[in-house]
């Protein structure tokens, strides 16, 4: 299986899937495509040895622009699912409908909880005990596809939304690469993911 990974920003989520895609694994990675061409993650997927694309957003005068450039861009590499890595672009009905059930996203949340931005801040606004992240099937409907799997952490009563973040982070880095393998293996039952001793 051939994957695509959609990236916007440092990519640590795109080095843990190109990393994980190795051996017996049943995918490899095709291309890394970034909309921002400033995105840190290009760097890191080039050191990678991985062949990288950038398409602009800001380049269109629309999203159908921009997706129709993103197809442009995705075709060559042949890839068979995408895989959306901290890609922070709002996807219409068109693209979404074109990749159903061959995108996958992972959202730093517990879903259906805080779809949409600043998830971290919301949870500890909220007082929330526990946060984590998500991976999901992209539907027309922002995050809120199938749940392939999620992890949880504690929140700390001093959390900051960064603090938060970086924790779940390192979850995400968990949870993604595991499910990416199932679905790569044809299996789309749902992962939730032990959770492991935080020593903070
Ligand atoms: C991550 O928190 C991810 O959940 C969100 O973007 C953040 C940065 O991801 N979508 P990465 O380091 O660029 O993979």
């Amino acid at each position: 299986m051939r994957v695509a990974i959609l990236i916007s920003g440092s990519g640590s989520n795109m080095v843990t899937l190109a990393r994980s895609m190795t051996g017996d694994h049943p995918a490899r990675p095709c291309l890394v495509l970034s909309n921002r061409p400033d995105a840190g993650g290009l760097a890191r997927a080039a050191d990678l040895g991985l062949p990288t694309a950038v398409v602009d957003h800001r380049a269109y005068p629309d999203r159908a622009a921009f997706e129709a450039a993103l197809q442009e861009a995705l075709l060559p590499a042949a890839p068979d699912l995408l895989a959306l890595a901290g890609f922070m672009r709002i996807l219409t009905p068109g693209f979404t409908g074109a990749w159903s059930g061959r995108m996958l996203n992972i959202h730093p949340s517990l879903l259906p909880k805080y779809p949409g931005l600043d998830t971290h801040a919301r949870a500890i606004e909220a007082g929330d005990a526990e946060a984590g992240c998500s991976v999901h099937e992209v539907t027309a409907d922002l995050d809120a596809g199938p749940i392939l799997g999620q992890a949880r952490v504690p929140v700390l009563p001093d959390d900051s939304a960064e603090t938060l973040a970086a924790r779940v982070l390192e979850q995400e880095h968990r949870l993604y690469p595991a499910v990416l393998r199932r679905v790569a293996a044809g299996d789309r039952s749902r992962l939730d993911l032990p959770p492991v001793l935080q020593i903070d």
